[in-house]
């Protein structure tokens, strides 16, 4: 897809799709709005009032010019009331706008922008553009093809001529859109396509083309570097597990260091506590973390900041055989720390917590995972909110920022210290599991046993990594979610 900024007159727009944002609130007050409407002799007034548009958020409406405009069809956007816009606002624009025209087949969109538009609202159109065209077709065959495929987008500018800067901020955004694409994409292949090693050949992948240094462990490394937690994990499996560490270091003097590590369960059957079967297909997308880092790695990459930003993943399969790991089972840990086994479907802390070691032995300034990690998270918080805790206020602050202009939807949750007490072993310094109830914190109580005492942000993703219906800027199946918060996070250090 070709995308490029243009200035223009919208009713002289050339493409298959024109699609024009619309305020909620009176639109015969809209400049553009009313251009087009006495282009279509009024057509698009009497469509409005027909079926109820008033620019909500939610809405769009299109229809055909029939030769009244060079454009083949309009596309009406609400983007809501003037006062709630933000630079997500944008995003959520040009993903629909994207989405739509190629729901429609066109091959191509002209996108109006508002008149005064940022150079901070080009680049999340870039981002949106691209984040709505997304589709996972790679396993599609014959009839199954999508027919066709938006090849270029024209984003119009009204007011004035694009200057320099903002043709390179909607470039960025393009190529921040497609590192979370490749986020989507790695979650969205199968399993017995992608095992732990082609996980850590992704990572490879992006490294090499984004200029990252990349080191991977095998089975036989994991075990001599002394990460006996997340060997135990990956020893039931014939797909053996790897651990990925990749590193951005900035030309210029980096003003923070910050260590991103991703749950990469590339299959997580629940191992000898096996999982039911209803279901036990989305646990392709125990590897949403993963993906989430190796997305953000390759975004890293083409915002080249002056942060010094590492991602590490362990990568496993979570299965049962005769070599499997078991409850009762105790292993140490690289830390350390011995871990009492309770139930093996409770694998992906005891991946974390020697990854999190690794990350801390980095001596960053901050430590941030990314984790598919818990059912509970989601009887929280529901499907599409992440469930995040953090070591201090003012971190959870700068967590929230950078969730909403992301426009990702991230909720804090306590650590608990009064239920640590559930994690005493009889026989280890540690058991990995708890009760029933408040299940994501006692998980998120035994990484931070890992962390060395640095400052740390746990993001459980089990909900938004993986929907099951497009919302917004995210599709059906894997989401990217998470990549463009810790893009943000980066980018405000
Ligand atoms: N990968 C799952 C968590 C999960 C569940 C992610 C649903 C996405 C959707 C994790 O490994 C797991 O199985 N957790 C257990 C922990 C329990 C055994 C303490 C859970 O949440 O049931
Ligand atoms: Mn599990
Ligand atoms: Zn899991």
């Amino acid at each position: 897809m070709q995308i490029q900024l243009s200035a223009g007159e919208v009713t002289r727009a050339e493409a298959d799709v024109l699609a024009v944002p619309v305020i909620q609130g009176p639109l015969e007050k809209q400049k553009i709005f009313t251009a087009l409407d006495q282009a279509l002799d009024g057509a698009l007034t009497k469509l409005v009032g027909q079926q109820d548009f008033q620019g909500k958020a939610d809405q769009a409406l299109d229809l055909p010019t029939l030769g009244k405009l060079p454009a083949g069809r309009v596309l009406l956007v609400g983007i809501g009331p003037k006062r709630a816009m933000a630079d997500a606002t944008y995003r959520t624009l040009a993903a629909c706008a994207s989405r739509i025209a190629n729901g429609l087949q066109a091959r191509s969109l002209a996108l109006v922008l508002p008149e005064k538009v940022s150079g901070a609202a080009v680049r999340v159109v870039g981002e949106g553009l691209v984040l709505g065209a997304y589709r996972f077709t790679k396993y599609l065959t014959g009839e199954r093809v999508p027919k066709a495929e938006l090849e270029t987008v024209q984003v119009l500018k009204t007011g004035g001529r694009p200057s320099p800067s903002e043709r390179k901020a909607l470039e960025l955004g393009v190529s921040v859109g497609r590192a979370v694409c490749t986020a989507r994409d790695a979650v969205n292949e199968p399993p017995n396509e992608l095992t732990p090693d082609a996980l850590a050949k992704l990572a490879q992948k992006v490294a090499r083309k984004g200029k990252l240094k990349c080191t991977v462990l095998d089975k036989k490394g994991i075990a001599e570097k002394g990460m006996k937690l997340h060997y135990a994990v990956g020893q039931g499996s014939a797909n053996e597990p790897r651990f990925v560490h990749l590193s951005y270091i900035p030309k210029k003097k980096a003003k923070e260091k910050i260590v991103f590590v991703g749950k990469g369960l590339t299959f997580d059957s629940g191992g000898l506590c096996i999982k039911p079967a209803a279901g036990m297909g989305e646990m392709k997308s125990d590897m949403g973390g993963a993906a989430a880092v190796i997305g953000l790695m390759e975004a890293v990459a083409a915002v080249q900041p002056a942060v010094e930003v590492h991602g590490i993943i362990g990568a496993a399969e979570n299965m049962p055989d005769g070599a499997a790991y078991r409850p009762g089972d105790v292993f140490g840990s690289l830390d350390g720390k011995t871990v009492e086994i309770i139930n093996t479907d409770a694998e992906g802390r005891l991946v974390l917590a020697d990854a999190l070691t690794y990350a801390a032995r980095l001596e960053p300034d901050l430590i941030v995972d990314a984790a598919t990690l818990t059912g509970a998270c989601i009887i929280a918080l529901g499907k599409g909110t992440t469930g995040f805790f953090a070591t201090t206020d003012g971190l959870a602050r700068r967590v929230d920022r950078a969730a909403h202009q992301a426009g990702e939807s991230m909720w804090r949750l306590p650590l608990d210290d009064e239920m640590r007490e559930q994690l005493k072993s009889d026989v280890a310094d540690l058991k990995h599991t708890g009760e029933r109830w408040g299940g994501a914190i006692t998980a998120a109580l035994f990484l931070r046993e890992f962390t060395g005492g640095l400052p740390w942000v746990h993001c459980d993703i089990a909900g938004p990594s993986f929907s099951d219906r497009a919302a917004g800027v995210a599709p059906k199946g894997g989401t990217g979610h998470a990549v463009l918060t810790f893009l943000a996070l980066v980018e405000t250090a």
